[in-house]
């Protein structure tokens, strides 16, 4: 048996309180969904900024699916979500106890906390540098002393690869970071900062999980800051255009999330002490250029049987 299977038996048989912020959003609502299968109680917290209410309720109906496959139910009073943004603090402090009833007095702690509640994304924090800056670094350093002071176990937080900047060497270790190329980076940069300061200053626990390009179900394929491949996916389904900026040499380490819900897991339950207060990369070990990405996708998909196509189009960046 894998260490994660063992985890994820464990958790089954002695259910943990865990606070997932940015519940409403990728990444957010795929850690619901694995946490609801293991029976686990659940604060989500999300202002639906770049989030959507479909995702949680997607979540919660694979759960209770997967759940009902095995003969089990899903206690539906083990989800609690709060409408509330991680810039106030009031907000951080609400999401850390969870009430199994409105009418419950008595709260139950939260064990665990999973932050990954940002703005995403490179070009957006290029055009709007102040509105990352706020989300990503004071509402990250509110969750801190929300959790700090409410005394979790573990806060495990969602870092980014952008870290490693302008630093040329491949493959990329964590040690080795260069300088950063965008005001979201400097965002994602200054959070390991802060958790660092709070491991050496209050004894706090951390574990940073830098994440290279996570792809997978109910990655929103609209807006102007979607990702590649659910971007492209979506293009080739509805026989759009793709654009490749660049030749398409450019390479990519994709990461599906299934991947790094087993990271978040794994890194909350750790029990080498160790390993707190430590950034990991989370991701495969791979590089796929976006020629190569686009032959796949148009290989792999399939609509009926029907062969698809699609024009591609190279343009600069
Ligand atoms: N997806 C990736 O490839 C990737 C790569 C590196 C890092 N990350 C980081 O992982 C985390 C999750 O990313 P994702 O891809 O799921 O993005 P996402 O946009 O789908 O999810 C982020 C969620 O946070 C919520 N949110 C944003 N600002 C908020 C605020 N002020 N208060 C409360 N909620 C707020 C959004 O509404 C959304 O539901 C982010 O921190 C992101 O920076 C993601």
């Amino acid at each position: 048996m894998t260490r994660y299977e063992k985890v994820k038996r464990e958790l089954q048989n002695n259910p943990k309180t865990w606070l997932i912020t940015g519940v409403a959003g990728f990444i957010g609502s795929n850690l619901l969904e694995t946490l609801l299968k293991l029976n686990q109680n659940v604060v989500g917290l999300d202002n639906f900024e770049t989030g959507f209410q479909r995702n949680i309720d997607q979540a919660i109906a694979c759960a209770t699916n997967a759940l009902r496959a095995d003969n089990r139910l899903l206690d539906t009073a083990s989800f609690t979500f709060i409408e509330g943004d991680i810039r106030k603090l009031e907000d951080c402090q609400k999401a850390m106890i969870f009430y199994p009833s409105i009418s419950e007095k008595e709260g139950i702690p939260v064990d665990y906390v999973l932050h990954e509640a940002a703005l995403g994304s490179v070009p957006r924090s290029v055009e709007d540098p102040i509105k990352t800056n706020m989300a990503n670094i004071d509402g990250f350093l509110n969750m801190l002393v929300a959790a700090r002071d409410a005394k979790v176990k573990r806060f495990i937080y969602a870092a980014s690869s952008s870290t490693y900047g302008d630093h040329p060497d491949l493959p990329k270790v964590e040690e080795k970071i260069g300088n950063p190329l965008s005001p979201y980076s400097v965002t994602k940069l200054v959070n390991e900062l802060y958790a660092q300061v709070f491991a050496r200053t209050y004894g706090f626990k951390t574990i940073g999980l830098r994440y290279f390009n996570i792809f997978g179900r109910r990655q929103t394929p609209n807006g102007a800051y979607a990702a590649v491949i659910p971007k492209w996916i979506d293009a080739i389904l509805k026989g759009k255009t793709v654009y490749i900026n660049g030749d398409g040499t450019t390479s990519r380490d994709f990461c599906y999330v299934d991947n790094a819900v087993q990271m978040n897991l794994l890194a909350a339950t750790a029990e080498n002490e160790e390993a707190t207060n430590q950034v990991y990369n989370c991701a495969v070990g791979d590089c796929t250029s976006l020629n190569e990405l686009y032959a796949l996708l148009l290989d792999g998909l399939t609509d009926n049987d029907r062969l698809l196509t699609a024009d591609l189009i190279y343009r600069d960046f």
